[in-house]
């Protein structure tokens, strides 16, 4: 609901309240964003300026108390006493504009005679706030919008030229905000194969920046992040969430000033930007995503979760469950042919994979990631019978099938490039460096988006493919307007290519999760998390996305052991119980999988398939276990899944209590837990204190029994009350080497366990 009553703009979601006011000035202050009260002047939250600061500026002559520098708003300007960073730079001929937007008039729009925005944006309100703010000595105006869908507010800006000269927008926010508080500020951050690790610090007068410059919203610092109060855990205190809905040079700012206010804004990188506005020419941000709670991180993540399963992924896909799919290339890399993919195939099908996807390597020259990249004709060496040849077998196996495209990016060594070296994407001046032997195409001209539309158009009607992995490799060289224009234009390609195929699942992928953000889900339901498949980096990976994005939009696969990346050897219980809290895949070679790993498999798939609904769209909670551990749950009105994982197992451990998340108190709960199958090699020479034959412990015998003799792990299985659950049970004790009957719990290093939690009828 948005309503305005005495100058007061109040909106109101579910359970959340953001208010504001227009004050004497003109100017808009902020004066509330936190959970919903109802209505309320908002006189209690006015800051009391007194008799202003020392070297302050009054705005209004005489009136010490209308320094703007200590006052909290909803959009600021420079050069009228506000020394805050601002959350808009426009330039004329002669230099920097200052700029003092005060308030005009508002309405409020229904959704469908909203402007005609160029970029995504959410699809869940129905009405939207338009604030027209001027400034008629810089020759502007900008519009503000803020909607409410959910527990979220939408907030975006556009400005307009209005005077008779040229002006440049050298940096335009989708938001700006003020609030009191002693903050702490969560971001994620990382590298390829490292994504999105949390990172916790204390906002205080020191500017902290989150910021892409590469060209995407990237994996050194995803647009996601989150303000809260010091004491804030996963489950209490007051909690804020921001991202954005674009897949390009990001920027947002963190600052304490003396008076205590923190300011927070958040659009498109400034760097390099200078665009050029014409009289009458308008420039849009994107839309910034808002929400608070108190009740703590998971209440916040709780709130992204429902706005991006309900109103950012595309219509179709919306609840639809996600199909487990095979993917070739850690299995095959680029060695492959017709006769090992359907090899491949049969094997995934017998174990239940839904859906088979041929990765990279199979058009063109493409025989490493030197060549070919660009040409999409299948290359008939490998594939005799084409794609519509290896898509029927596929199905004829009882399998969709998904094929691979890297559309942006060419190799040198490619007959498009030899045909185009032009359309190449450079700053116009400089050859740009090639990254993983690429260069990307310049999206920005009109015939590179047609050969593009028509390339991946063709490869989906030739394969039939019900899936497409997007992926791109490489970051990009260019900054400023010219990134914003790729960015542009790869949304243009991505509608044309998808409106007409909605029921076209695509996976978006950047080396794994350096495009993962809100732009890319507006037209791609699942993304590639990382090309990291070890679990235990994973638990990093997806706990920090999980703050801000649902387990719905996660790529997670189950992959070989020991891993490529961290040489790490993990259980494969524990790689498919990490990757269950995501859209699972599997992507290994079938081919070396052991009589008890292809059981494995089999029923992991099975109860996968049975929890499908509850892993990718249920409600997603974290508990804080310390740090040598995690656990996660998720929930539906009748079951809850909860998964404990380790890193590090110590000796003599102490006793555990699991506490368990959103339970009815009156319900009754059977809980049971998953069986992990163990290889008796696990126990080395210990064997020998029960084999009836003495075993060398690094032996082939004893290798060779661990792929079919398992021992047993401790099994639970009780009822017990709701109320009692969420207190928490004490499980069998963990393995000690003390002795060993088959009650204690076997986890380890890089163990993990999964618990059922089934309401009764
Ligand atoms: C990077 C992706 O993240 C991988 O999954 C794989 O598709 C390779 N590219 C293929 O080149």
């Amino acid at each position: 609901m948005i309503y305005e009553k005495n100058g007061v703009f109040h909106l109101e979601g579910n359970s959340i309240s953001y208010i504001f006011m227009i004050d004497d000035a003109g100017h808009l202050e902020h004066l509330y964003f936190g959970p919903k009260l109802g209505e309320t002047a908002g006189d209690s939250f006015r800051l009391k300026p007194g008799f202003g600061f020392g070297t302050s500026v009054e705005y209004l002559e005489g009136d010490p108390s209308s320094c703007l520098n200590d006052l909290p708003y909803e959009w600021s300007g420079f050069g009228y006493g506000d020394y805050r960073e601002s959350p808009l730079e426009i330039e004329d001929s002669e230099g920097l504009v200052f700029t003092d937007l005060t308030y005009c008039s508002y309405k409020i729009l229904l959704s469908k005679d909203a402007p005609n925005f160029e970029l995504p944006h959410h699809d869940g309100s129905d009405e939207i706030l338009q604030l027209k703010l001027a400034d008629e000595n810089a020759g502007i105006i900008m519009f503000l919008y803020y909607s409410v869908c959910g527990d979220v507010i939408c907030r975006s800006s556009l400005l307009k030229n209005t005077g008779n000269r040229i002006l440049y927008t050298r940096k335009m926010m989708s938001f700006c905000m003020d609030m009191l508080g002693d903050l702490e500020i969560l971001t994620l951050n990382g590298g390829w194969i490292r994504e999105a690790h949390i990172q916790k610090s204390e906002i205080g007068p020191t500017k902290q920046v989150i910021e892409s410059l590469t060209g995407f919203s990237s994996n050194i610092h995803n647009p996601a992040f989150s303000i809260y109060e010091r004491k804030a855990t996963e489950d209490c205190g007051l909690v804020y969430g921001f991202n954005l809905i674009y897949s390009g040079n990001h920027y947002a700012s963190v600052q304490k000033n003396a008076s205590g206010i923190n300011r927070i804004m958040q659009g498109i990188s400034p760097h390099g930007l200078r665009w050029e506005l014409k009289p009458g020419e308008y420039f849009e941000s994107p839309e910034c995503v808002l929400t608070v709670s108190n009740q703590g991180f998971n209440g916040m993540s709780g709130n992204m979760h429902r706005f991006i399963n309900e109103h950012i992924v595309p219509k179709y896909w919306r609840k639809r469950p996600r199909p487990i799919l095979f993917n070739s290339w850690e299995a095959c890399m680029f060695d492959f042919n017709e006769r090992k993919l359907i090899d491949l195939a049969d094997r995934a099908s017998k174990l239940g994979c839904e859906l088979f996807v041929m990765d990279d390597g199979w058009f063109g020259e493409r025989n490493d990631d030197t060549k070919g990249l660009g040409d999409y004709t299948v290359n008939l060496k490998k594939l005799p019978g084409g794609l519509r040849g290896l898509s029927g077998k596929v199905r004829n196996r009882n399998m969709k099938f998904g094929i691979w495209v890297e559309p942006e990016g060419v190799n040198p060594n490619s007959e498009i490039y030899r045909e185009h070296p032009d359309w190449i994407l450079s700053d116009g001046r400089n050859l740009p460096r090639l990254g993983r032997h690429e260069h990307l195409l310049d999206l920005t001209r009109s015939e590179v988006q047609d050969y593009i539309v028509e390339q991946v158009r063709s490869v989906i009607e030739e394969s039939g493919a019900e899936y497409l992995k997007w992926d791109v490799n490489r970051n990009s060289p260019v900054t400023g307007n010219k990134a914003h224009q790729y960015i542009l234009s790869l949304y243009s390609i991505l509608k044309r290519i998808f409106a007409d195929k909605p029921e076209v699942l695509l996976e978006s992928c950047a080396s794994g999760g350096n495009r993962f953000d809100l732009g890319m889900l507006c037209f791609s339901p699942q993304i590639w998390a990382s090309d990291d498949t070890d679990p235990i980096e994973r638990l990093d990976i997806q706990k920090g996305l999980s703050y801000f994005y649902p387990p719905s939009v996660m790529g997670c696969h189950v992959s070989a052991s020991p891993h490529a990346q961290t040489l790490r050897s993990t259980p494969l219980e524990t790689r498919a119980n990490a990757a269950f809290f995501g859209c699972l895949g599997y992507e290994l070679d079938l081919n070396h999988l052991s009589t008890i790993e292809i059981k494995q498999i089999r029923e992991q798939i099975k109860f996968y398939k049975n929890y499908r609904l509850i892993f990718q769209y249920g409600i997603f909670t974290r508990t804080d276990i310390g740090t040598e551990g995690e656990q996660w749950q998720v929930s539906d009105d009748s079951d809850v899944i909860l998964g404990r994982f380790r890193r590090i197992s110590h000796a003599a451990p102490p006793y555990e209590n699991i506490v368990i998340k959103h339970l009815d108190p009156e319900a009754s709960y059977k809980v049971t837990s998953r069986i992990n199958k163990i290889g008796v090699q696990k126990f080395g020479g210990m064997i020998n204190y029960v084999s009836p034959v003495k075993l060398n412990p690094g032996g082939i015998v004893l290798h060779e029994a661990g792929k079919f003799l398992t021992v047993k792990d401790a099994a639970e299985e009780f009822t017990e009350k709701g109320a009692v659950l969420m207190q928490g049970f004490v499980p069998q004790n963990l393995f000690a080497g003390t002795g060993y009957d088959g009650r204690q719990r076997l986890v380890g290093d890089f163990g993990s366990e999964l618990y059922l939690i089934s309401k009764k009828a």
